[in-house]
């Protein structure tokens, strides 16, 4: 499989470079990135400066969209209209109007399409899912979920802006956050939501922390820190998620910082209100995906399953299906980020639509 990759930016390097570096049956034909000086550090001799040249090539057969969050649209349409195969970065989009317009292009188009919810692919969090299908919760009652961060000069420049990155740490990190608590907890049916922003940055229109409280269709509860301010927490390989799921019958605490273990309540542990939670480690078949080419041990366990993500959606490609995380999961995402944007301007309860 030949791929283009549209934008060489942090998640390129950082993530999807190595990543399909790592899977035999995929090659990085040619990178599109209009920084020269971004371009030559790639190692990738086939440049160019416009994606609609990659496109127009038929020798590729997908694309990777790793630009700021406004092109994504844009050239996932024109990707999809040129017959390729699709993994665009998080958020999908600037809203949900422009997600649903991708989905429809993307099923339309019979191509594979992807959304890029890195951390999915996090052991931890393959683990917590089998445990919470296996119902080793119970009826789940409630859900603590947190994504924090430091202030970074990252947030300089495009994600800033409205209208280039949709919103500020929502649109960033929260769509991450968001995505792994529908995955593990279902659909959230209402919120109410409240955001700042604290820099002090004439330039900024977009908040730099939001809360929410969630209820679920499942009738569960839930709450949503989601922060840019949080001193200590780092941005990069320390910044930290935290997920909390408390059921009738259990529970378990997850870490990104501890991506090969968790905390929980299981068994007798759940029944027994005098017992603490405990460590579980990640057993050995969750530590990569089925059948990855990725040695566990190569890279930071806080940062190595990432590359995960390249060979779930070559494998996709070869089954000829998209596989969750779809476009379908960046719909179902956007549509919270947006009831909460609403919810925090409105000061009110908004139902997801
Ligand atoms: N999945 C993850 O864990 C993860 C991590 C980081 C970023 N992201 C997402 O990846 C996307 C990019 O973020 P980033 O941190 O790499 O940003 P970045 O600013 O570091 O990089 C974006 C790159 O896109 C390039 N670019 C701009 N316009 C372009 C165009 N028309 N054609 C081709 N390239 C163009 C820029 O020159 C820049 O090099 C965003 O959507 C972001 O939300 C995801």
């Amino acid at each position: 499989m030949r791929i283009g990759i549209i934008g060489a930016g942090g998640a390129a390097r950082g993530i999807h470079l190595p990543g399909f570096r790592l899977c035999p049956d995929a090659e990085i034909a040619v990178l599109c990135e209009p920084d020269q000086n971004a371009a030559t550090t790639t190692g990738i001799a086939d440049v160019c400066a416009d994606y609609r040249e990659v496109l127009g090539r038929r020798d590729i057969d997908a694309v990777v969209v790793a630009t700021p969050n406004y092109l994504h649209r844009e050239i996932v349409l024109a990707a999809l209209a040129r017959g390729k195969h699709v993994l665009c970065e998080k958020p999908l989009a600037l809203d949900r109007a422009a997600a649903e317009e991708m989905l429809r292009a993307a099923e339309r188009s019979g191509k594979v399409h992807m959304t890029a919810f890195t951390y999915r692919f996090t052991p931890a969090i393959q683990y917590a899912r089998r445990l919470v299908e296996q119902g080793e919760l119970g009826d789940l009652r409630t859900v603590r979920a947190a994504y924090l961060m430091a202030l970074s000069g990252h947030v300089l420049g495009w994600r800033s802006e409205k209208r280039l990155a949709g919103s500020g740490v929502l649109a960033d990190i929260g769509s991450h956050l968001v995505h792994l608590v529908q995955w593990l907890a279902g659909d959230i049916r209402a919120l109410t939501a409240s955001e700042r922003r604290f820099r002090e940055d004439p330039t900024s229109d977009v908040e730099d922390w939001v809360a929410f409280l969630a209820e679920f269709a499942t009738g569960a509860c839930g709450t949503f820190e989601i922060s840019r301010v949080a001193p200590g927490r780092g941005a990069g390989i320390t910044e930290d998620i935290f997920i909390e799921l408390y059921g009738t019958r259990g529970s378990l605490v997850f870490s990104l910082q501890d991506p090969w273990g968790l905390m929980a309540a299981l068994g007798e542990d759940g029944k027994d209100p005098a017992r603490p939670l405990r460590h579980y480690d990640v057993p050995e078949e969750f530590l990569k995906l089925p059948g990855s080419p990725r040695d566990i041990h190569a890279h930071d366990r806080r940062w190595g399953y990432r590359y995960d993500q390249a060979f779930q959606f070559i494998e996709s490609v070869k089954l000829g299906q998209a596989r969750a995380p779809s476009f379908e999961d960046g719909v179902r995402c956007q549509a919270v980020l947006d009831a909460a944007l609403e919810s925090a301007g409105s000061r009110r309860w908004v139902e997801v639509r």
